[in-house]
């Protein structure tokens, strides 16, 4: 197991059982792998692509469809352009199924997991290599994060999979900065609603997009970027991971979930659609699987493991875990609070910056026993709202509460970490971060604040070692127009 799977499966496995120690964590490992038994018949293997050799059957496959969907025309629904503008496009053709990603609903996984299945078909055809199988992105905090090498080398457009627009130090190879591409947080959520899908959507999800820039930047030209696909391929497989990772994990089981048809083309270019009731186990239904590859992944330099660790420990305390674990199973509060909210709107530029959001008494009268009484709710949210992102974002935020007084700084494995806000989607953008992990672990601390949450917004850069105030310089790159504490 490599460092990422293996803060995967912690992560994964904090979740309520009280699993602690090693024998537990090596019972959920080969939980997972047992899961993935050999492929039957007909079972397409999706792969990491940082396994795969860079000039080998599935990346020249890859490429070969890439081309033959770019040179059929638009109206085709099996072109590279119609599968695209399924997700979006400023320029829809009248009569073609175009504009119909999900993002901010609960629909995102299980609509992307539809749109990749016909996709991946199409693309079979297309290169005419019937055991053609999308690989998978698969990024971690401690090993690959760079651009994976097809995708930049040769820096032409004679190479399909190339992209002009993208950042420039994406391009050139440089590696992600860590927090954009850890599930980590995503993954030690316990309920699909109440966070898992909206925070695996934020990071990795939206971070990556928006870190990739160019066509991955914006939802209506993102797809348009081969290494789309191979992102939510990654996306995909986490969902997988989370489910495996048990503790109580369940996809939605009610009937709007299961039931809402959605469209798309298959390779004859026939109008298809699928429900989620219909993809909601992608090797039986599907027949495709994830290899849970590891390539040796080394650990990233200035990594702190160190930290890692203290956190691990933190997220694995039972006492904690029993807590946070009955929060699933309750009703929300009949009546919530009104939240407390900062006073205006928090600028974001290229130093750090704080919120203050006073907590009404009210609210910290239901802090006090949340969350071990019923009657004090089950969800603790931050929500930040009305976000108005100004030109083409060149830096995210990492997001802390209540850091000491006095620290502006911190790395993202710090028990104050949030999690990140990333620009992707149309604006106004809205986001909402679930707080009870990070509330549980600084009460434990003593390090909550009763009465102000403070909130930082670090700037960070796409990736590592450059840095936010040359990126940035004086300019804004952000307005969030309302940030707010809800307990509902
Ligand atoms: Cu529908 Cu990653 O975008």
């Amino acid at each position: 197991m490599n460092e990422m799977n293996r803060r995967e499966f912690v992560l994964a496995t904090v979740g309520g059982l009280g699993l602690v120690g090693t024998p537990q964590l090596i019972t959920a490992f080969r939980q997972t792998s047992d899961r993935l038994a050999p492929p039957p018949q007909g079972m397409h293997v999706r792969h990491d692509v940082y396994c795969l050799n860079p000039t080998g059957r599935e990346i020249r496959s890859y490429m070969k469809a890439v081309q033959v969907m770019r040179s059929r025309p638009a109206t085709d629904p099996t072109s590279w352009a119609a599968q695209a503008a399924i997700h979006g496009t400023t320029a829809p053709i009248a009569g073609m199924i175009t504009n119909r990603c999900q993002h901010g609903t609960r629909f995102f996984l299980s609509w992307h997991r539809m749109f990749l299945y016909y996709f991946e078909r199409i693309v079979r055809t297309a290169c005419g290599d019937p055991a053609f199988a999308l690989p998978y992105w698969g990024y971690t905090p401690t090993g690959h994060r760079a651009l994976p090498i097809p995708f930049r080398i040769p820096p032409s457009p004679a190479n399909p999979l190339y992209g002009a627009g993208r950042n420039a130090a994406v391009n050139a190879g440089h590696p992600l900065f860590p927090s954009i591409v850890d599930a980590g947080a995503a993954l030690a959520q316990l309920s699909f609603d109440s966070f898992f899908s909206l925070t695996l959507e934020g990071t990795p999800h939206g971070a990556v997009h928006v870190a990739v820039g160019g066509w991955m930047g914006l939802i209506p030209t993102a797809a348009q970027d081969p290494i789309f696909w191979l992102h939510h391929a990654n996306i995909d497989r986490l969902w997988d991971v989370w489910i495996a990772s048990d503790s109580g994990r369940a996809d939605p089981t009610d009937t709007p979930w299961l039931t809402t048809s959605y469209e798309f083309y298959d390779e004859t270019g026939a109008r298809v659609s699928l429900t989620g009731a219909d993809v909601l186990d992608a090797a039986r239904q599907l027949r495709y699987r994830y290899a849970p590859d590891d390539c040796g992944q080394g650990v990233a330099r200035g990594f702190d493991k160190l930290a890692l660790r203290r956190l691990t420990k933190l997220l694995m305390d039972p006492r904690m875990l029993a807590a946070e674990d009955s929060l699933g199973r309750r009703p929300p509060l009949a009546t919530p609070p009104p939240p407390a909210e900062a006073q205006g709107p928090v600028s974001l530029g290229s130093a750090p910056v704080e919120a203050r959001v006073e907590v009404s008494t009210e609210i910290r009268r239901l802090l006090a026993s949340f969350p071990t009484e019923a009657t004090a709710g089950r969800r603790l949210a931050v929500s930040l709202e009305n976000i108005r992102v100004e030109g083409q974002a060149s830096v995210f935020y990492e997001l802390y509460v209540d850091l000491p007084p006095g620290v502006k700084d911190t790395v993202y494995t710090s028990p104050h970490y949030l999690g990140n806000l990333d620009f992707f989607g149309e604006p106004p953008l809205q986001r909402r971060f679930n707080l009870v992990p990070t509330f549980l672990r600084l009460r434990q601390l003593k390090a909550w604040s009763d009465e102000t949450l403070r909130l930082t917004f670090v700037p960070r850069p796409f990736t590592e070692g450059e840095d936010p105030a040359k990126l940035l310089g004086t300019r804004t790159q952000a307005v969030v127009g309302r940030v707010s504490l809800r307990i509902e």
